[in-house]
């Protein structure tokens, strides 16, 4: 229902504000200025036929028409003509009764007109419904002057026979003020909503433009590109999430930095009462079960060094670059072919990307590397679109249960199964691919394929 953007949502506002002021402003105009009752009182009244005896007393003492018309007002209207404009025929019992009253006016001020009389048109309209056809009228186009033409607006009608023989007419007229109203309030309304929309929409562009940046910054962060921090600007509110943001990501940033040292000062000490075991070890007598603690010991190390590279994960200190991800996936294919691997590749085009590229390729090895394990050989192709890359590898395998593969992605959890192949690995390869993978923003799915095997998807934003 309402415009997703901040900016038409503003303007929206502010149009919804103006046209109910308006039409409050308009309502009280109606409501004040309805003199439909005064008008009604001075047409039943004896209000115009007064103005006429006047008119008429004119005439008769040898005023001019010019004297005529400039007794004429904004509602009443006289004329002078050589024929009467109506005739007592069309006059109804109503006009007779009044007629009478009038010709009793003319009679005080001392003239006897046998044809003066009047008729009365149609009852006052109200003003309301007269405001609303107005409307209508500027809407498909009529002016002011067409709207009087095409309505009967014509009230009430006197004429008086001079004794010269010329008619002496009085027309009312059923119109109001209004139009003059409209012109000169919406003029005014129209163009304070102009400026008041371009306002808006600076106020507005200055809030959303420091938000968008936040979003943008927001969204690198989170597929693990590193990032300046975003100098705060547009309104207070919005500065202090900046400033919340940048405050966020420095401490991610010292996290990670704390969490490397400190791994890589445990690996660096572990690794010097290993190389003291190794040297008593030589001490033993028994020849299988000094071999047998000689490979614990290095197994023991290896597992150490593995911990410290998935801990420091090079990944981090690698910086962002642009590359081709097709080709490094393919060149990573071939290169495990040379070692014998059975893999297979398929992708078409080139598709440039920005991350670590050595951290992705270490990542892509790694699911590799276990479907060949785990199953066999390998297929791997690439599927991308404007937004997303999926990078399936399948294999031939037992595939994984649904319960297990969460697991499988923490460090050391390995299937009991492939603890008994005596693999050699230590389970931290789906762990290093993750995590890795998360970093950019991504994220890996897997899926047992319907005719057997393994099929991991690594899904990258790109
Ligand atoms: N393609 C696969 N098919 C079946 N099981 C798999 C597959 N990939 C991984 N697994 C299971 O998940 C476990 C964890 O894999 P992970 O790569 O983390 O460790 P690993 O291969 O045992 O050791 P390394 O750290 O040397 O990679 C494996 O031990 C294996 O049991
Ligand atoms: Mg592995």
């Amino acid at each position: 229902m309402l415009p997703k953007k901040l900016a038409s949502q503003m303007i929206l506002l502010v149009l919804i504000t103006l046209v109910i002021t308006v039409m409050l402003i308009f309502s009280v105009f109606v409501i004040e200025t309805n003199d439909n009752d005064v008008i009604a009182k001075k047409l039943n009244g004896p209000h115009y036929l007064k103005k006429m005896a006047s008119a008429v007393s004119v005439m008769e003492n040898g005023g001019g028409d010019n004297n005529l018309y400039a007794l004429n007002t904004y509602r009443a209207q006289f004329s002078i003509n050589d024929h009467p404009i109506f005739a007592e025929s069309q006059m109804s019992a109503f006009d007779h009764k009044r007629s009478q009253e009038f010709r009793h006016e003319l009679h005080e001020l001392g003239g006897d007109f046998k044809h003066a009389i009047l008729r009365q048109l149609k009852p006052m309209e109200n003003q309301f419904l007269m405001i609303l056809g107005y409307f209508k009228d500027q809407i498909i186009g009529n002016t002011l002057e067409d709207h009087m033409e095409n309505t009967q607006n014509i009230i009430l009608q006197l004429q008086v026979q001079l004794t010269d023989g010329r008619w002496v007419h009085l027309t009312i007229y059923d119109k109001t003020a209004f139009p003059v109203w409209i012109r000169s309030t919406f003029a005014p309304t129209g163009l304070f909503s102009f400026i008041i929309i371009i306002f808006a929409v600076l106020i507005v562009r200055h809030i959303t433009r420091p938000l968008a940046e936040l979003a943008h910054k927001a969204d690198e962060l989170g597929k693990g590109h590193s990032i300046k921090t975003i100098e705060p600007t547009g309104p207070e509110d919005i500065q202090n999430a900046i400033i919340a943001f940048n405050a966020m990501h420095k401490r991610i940033l010292n996290v990670n930095d704390h969490r490397a040292k400190a791994l890589a000062a445990i690996s660096h000490d572990i690794r010097t009462p290993l190389t003291s075991m190794r040297l008593n070890a030589e001490y033993i007598g028994e020849k299988d079960v000094q071999q047998k603690i000689l490979d614990k010991i290095s197994e023991m190390e290896q597992i150490c060094e593995a911990t410290v590279t998935f801990a420091l994960r090079d990944s981090w200190a690698e910086k962002d670059k642009n590359f081709d991800l097709i080709s490094l996936i393919e060149s990573l294919c071939c290169d495990l072919n040379e070692q014998d691997l059975d893999v297979t590749f398929e992708a078409k085009g080139k598709l440039a990307f920005l991350g670590r590229p050595t951290a992705l390729k270490r990542a892509i090895n790694n699911l590799i590397r276990n479907g060949v394990e785990y199953g066999n050989r390998v297929d791997v192709y690439v599927k991308h679109t404007k937004e997303v890359v999926e990078i399936h590898i399948q294999d031939e395998g037992s595939g994984i249960k649904a319960e297990d593969r969460e697991r499988l992605f923490e460090p050391f959890e390995r299937t009991e199964e492939s603890r008994n192949r005596n693999s050699g690995g230590i389970g931290l390869g789906m762990a290093i691919a993750r995590s890795v993978i998360r970093s950019h923003g991504g994220e890996i799915e897997l899926n047992n394929r319907p005719e057997g095997g393994l099929d991991a998807v690594v899904i990258l934003p790109v």
